[in-house]
């Protein structure tokens, strides 16, 4: 890759057909009553191989519309952040630990945070990802997502510090929406993203198959 970085590894074949498998399994769930509201769900994007899995919470109405991951505003963000790091959006595989947008009121409704039985219910589908891609590095946005990964790990503490869960490196990082709050999030929104390129370039380029 550019820069000496490799992101993602050889070998595609087979698990790129297991994570399309996956997704058409996804946009056919109905584990929970979110199916009834969803335009569609949002299993997720990137490559198979990617070494990079970066995990959201929830879609929000474009990411629903659209049938895939931080296309909204919030997506637009990440997009800069993610460039800024010397990462570009097709490296890195990019899902939400919800795959069908929750909301409140009348179509289209307001956005609201995941419940805990959505988000057990959706839970098998994240364990497949990333079981799927195995990737070295996990980065969560927000607290539902690092919840997913390091439960009892709040972010506030623990926001930009890579932690170790086994064989992966957990990076729990603020959701992009908080760009929302001003220059201040937005700064460091941008100084922890380039945690995810240093991390990336410590990792071995002879990759684990
Ligand atoms: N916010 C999220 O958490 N996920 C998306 O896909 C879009 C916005």
């Amino acid at each position: 890759g550019e820069g000496g970085v490799t992101v993602t590894r050889k070998h595609p074949s087979a698990r790129e057909a297991a994570l399309q498998a996956l997704h058409a399994q996804i946009r056919q769930c109905r584990r929970c009553p979110l199916y009834r509201t969803r335009t569609q769900a949002v299993p997720g994007e990137g490559p198979a191989t990617s070494r990079i899995m970066l995990v959201g919470e929830a879609p929000g109405r474009q990411e629903d519309l659209q049938g895939r991951p931080f296309v909204g505003a919030a997506g637009k963000f990440l997009d800069t952040l993610l460039s800024a790091a010397g990462l570009d959006r097709s490296q890195v595989y990019i899902t939400n630990v919800v795959k069908s947008r929750p909301y409140v009121g009348p179509p289209p409704g307001r956005n609201r945070a995941p419940t805990s039985e959505e988000i057990a219910a959706c839970r098998p589908w994240l364990d497949e990802q990333v079981r799927i891609i195995r990737p070295a590095i996990v980065v969560t946005l927000g607290q539902v997502a690092l919840d997913s990964f390091l439960p009892g790990r709040r972010l506030a503490d623990v926001h930009g510090r890579p932690l170790r869960a086994g064989d992966r490196v957990i990076l729990p990082l603020y959701h992009p929406a908080m760009a929302r709050y001003g220059q201040r999030w937005k700064a460091l929104l941008r100084r922890e993203f380039l945690r995810v390129r240093q991390l990336v370039s410590g990792l071995p380029t002879r990759p684990r198959r």
